[in-house]
């Protein structure tokens, strides 16, 4: 299901309790992807702050997960109320897993958690000089549209059926016993 994630890495979504090892991988990011992933610098401290607010009401976070440690995530935020229909999507992946595929699985199983979600309009803001984004953004037919040097993309996501619904919840189970799996086999891995 994900044996072409580089590194023989898993994605799910974060567990409440792991807002430590979301912080630990924003702080990872090189400059540049820090950069990119905020739309501008940020101190430690914000990072942190922000992170502490992943696994909140209206917050799911799907992570690349590699010999258990957070590679790469994709934060998709509810704007407004629980009863809005419109999100926001960012991406930070560390720069040793980036051009792999990492961050367009990533929006595929946030496309799908959005349209379960009843979410209809999902920006996702990038820096206009952000190529490799707005690549990502068009693979899923994202509308452009320039905005003071910031790239909003604006994704549709069909309504939810009782197939996505299902898709979501295999993944999810999917999630849970690779991790253990992979607990299991790092425990009897040769020191
Ligand atoms: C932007 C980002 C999310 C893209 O994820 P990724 O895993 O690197 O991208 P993918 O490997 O899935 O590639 C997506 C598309 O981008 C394009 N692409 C890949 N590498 C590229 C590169 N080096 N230069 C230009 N375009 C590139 C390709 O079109 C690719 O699709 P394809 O392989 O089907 O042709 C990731 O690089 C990242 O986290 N960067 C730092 C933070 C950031 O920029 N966040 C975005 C703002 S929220």
């Amino acid at each position: 299901m994900q044996e072409h994630l580089p590194d023989g890495g898993i994605i799910r979504k974060l567990w409440s309790g792991e807002t430590d090892a979301y912080r630990d991988h924003l702080q990872r990011l090189d400059r540049d992807s820090r950069y990119r992933r905020f739309s501008g610098t940020v101190s430690d401290e914000v990072v942190a702050r922000h992170a502490a607010t992943a696994t909140g009401l209206g917050v799911v976070v799907h992570g690349f997960f590699v010999d258990g440690l957070l590679r790469g995530a994709a934060e998709l935020r509810l704007e407004g109320s629980v009863f809005t229909h419109e999100g926001e999507v960012a991406f930070s992946i560390e720069q040793p897993w980036q051009s792999h595929g990492v961050g367009t699985e990533l929006l595929e199983r946030t496309l799908l958690t959005a349209r379960n979600r009843g979410i209809t309009h999902l920006k996702m803001q990038c820096l206009a000089n952000n190529e490799r984004m707005q690549q990502l953004a068009r693979k899923f037919e994202a509308g452009l549209s320039f905005d003071f040097g910031s790239v909003v993309g604006e994704v549709d996501p069909p309504p939810s059926s009782m197939l996505s619904l299902m898709r979501e919840a295999i993944n999810d189970n999917y999630g849970v016993a690779s991790a253990m799996l992979e607990a299991q086999s790092r425990l009897f891995r040769p020191l």
